[in-house]
């Protein structure tokens, strides 16, 4: 029988129908050889969306594409971990857990993304120091993750290119929230990647990608089961992504924030995240959780963590001075509130509407490849539950000479709640897949 065409590929997907391996290969390698154009790539993305993967699918998905590039030997590195979050807005954990990892003797070194659709990405943040590259030779990777326990390269031509390729494509192709293409995006760069340990924060809520805690759910067990497959330890925690984590969304806002929470300052959400996954981390390598508990928090009162922060932005060209003397980023000059239209209690703020007014801004990209501002942003003066006065302000805006302002403006005037009762108090932890 002749081999079957990429156009036969497609219609074979869009019919509901299931890949072999082998033809997995044929799309996913040729595309990164870049035999096969974006076109029928985004097509059969879009069919993938809306037919869906069977589990056996997804799993030689994820193998093909962490076997598009060189794999990472970590080699005799001690206790290597790797994190990664699914995608949310104001996600800026890596930024704290990673640093407390190392200050906690375990190793990370780490492939993290840029900002995808209305989620923000790691890459993008540091990029708000200036001199910071996520571009290192392997030998300078492998070198700085044993001298400092903290390497973090961004997506390479060499670790999993095809989801380089792909993740760049989703973005602009409205094809980024669908549960096999994240579940194999995802562990395709953590196989490649090395680590003997993945920590999984599996988002949930109005601004994840994964809306219902059962969605959630098989993502996170999608992506252990991947894992465990592959003879990785994986853990995953499910935490609430409906209101935007701690106060900042928005690439040198974060960044500000994180420094915060590694001095002992941070927001409450996110100082605890940052804890719980670090004891995930620290139990996965056989630690009891109480006394893991006290060691992460040792790191954040005693600045052990901020120290390797330091010294890990230097390592990768960054300027170290940034991290003393906070009033250097760039910060976006023009401010606009959004208030509060009654009285009452902070009932809900839209994380998806809070992301999508990051990219109104300027903060994020609605093409490949597009240059953002880093300074623009938006903050939460009141989370949920903390009472309002009328016309009091409850969102701030970080602006350019005005660009996508009025777009921003009601996107937050829309996802912000305010109710006469104070709501429940949610959840941030919902559960956790072992
Ligand atoms: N993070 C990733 O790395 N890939 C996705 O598809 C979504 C979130």
């Amino acid at each position: 029988m002749a081999p079957l065409t990429i156009p036969d590929l497609i219609r074979k997907k869009r019919d509901g129908e299931v890949h072999t391996r082998q033809e997995l290969e044929t799309l996913v390698l040729g595309y990164t050889r870049g035999e096969v154009p974006d076109y029928q790539i985004s097509a059969w993305l879009m069919a993938v969306y809306l037919r869906g993967m069977t589990p056996q699918e997804t799993a030689d998905l994820t193998l093909v594409m962490a076997g598009s590039g060189d794999l990472m030997n970590l080699g005799d590195l001690p206790h290597t971990v790797d994190k990664h979050s699914t995608g949310g807005v104001g996600d800026k954990t890596s930024l704290i857990l990673t640093p407390m990892l190392s200050a906690l003797g375990l190793t990370v070194a780490k492939m993290s993304g840029r900002g995808l659709a209305h989620t923000g990405g790691t890459i993008d943040k540091l990029e708000s120091i200036p001199g910071w590259t996520s571009e290192l030779p392997e030998e300078r990777f492998l070198a700085q993750a044993r001298e400092i326990g903290l390497a973090l390269v961004g997506q390479s031509k060499d670790l999993a290119p095809a989801d380089g390729k792909l993740y760049a494509l989703r973005d602009v192709t409205a094809t980024v929230d669908c549960l096999p293409l994240i579940a194999s995006s995802i562990m395709s760069k953590k196989l490649a990647s090395g680590a003997h340990t993945v920590v999984l924060d599996v988002k949930v809520g109005a601004g994840a990608f994964m809306r219902t805690l059962e969605d959630g759910r098989a993502l996170a067990r999608a992506m252990v089961d991947i894992g465990t497959r592959a003879g990785r330890q994986v853990r995953a925690v499910l935490t609430d992504m409906d209101t935007p984590l701690g106060h900042m969304a928005g690439n040198s806002l974060e960044v500000l924030e994180a420094l915060a929470t590694l001095r002992g300052e941070g927001p409450h959400d996110l100082t605890e995240l940052c804890v719980a996954l670090a004891v995930e981390a620290l139990a996965a390598h056989g630690e009891d959780e109480t006394a893991a508990e006290t060691r992460a928090r040792a790191t954040l009162a005693d600045g052990s963590a901020l120290q390797k922060f330091r010294a890990f932005v230097a390592a990768q060209g960054g300027d170290a001075s940034y991290v003393d003397e906070p009033g250097k980023f760039d910060v976006a000059p023009g401010r606009a509130d959004v208030t509060a239209p009654q009285a009452g209690f902070v009932a809900g703020i839209d994380a998806l509407s809070v992301g999508r007014a990051v990219l109104a801004l300027g903060g994020g990209r609605e093409r490949k490849g597009e240059a953002i501002d880093h300074g623009v942003g938006v903050e939460v003066l009141k989370k949920p539950g903390e009472a309002v006065q009328a016309g009091e302000a409850v969102l701030r805006l970080y602006h350019r000479d005005g660009r996508g302002l009025n777009a921003a403006q009601e996107l937050l005037q829309e996802g912000l709640r305010v109710a006469a009762a104070a709501p429940a108090p949610d959840a941030l932890i919902l559960d956790r897949v072992n």
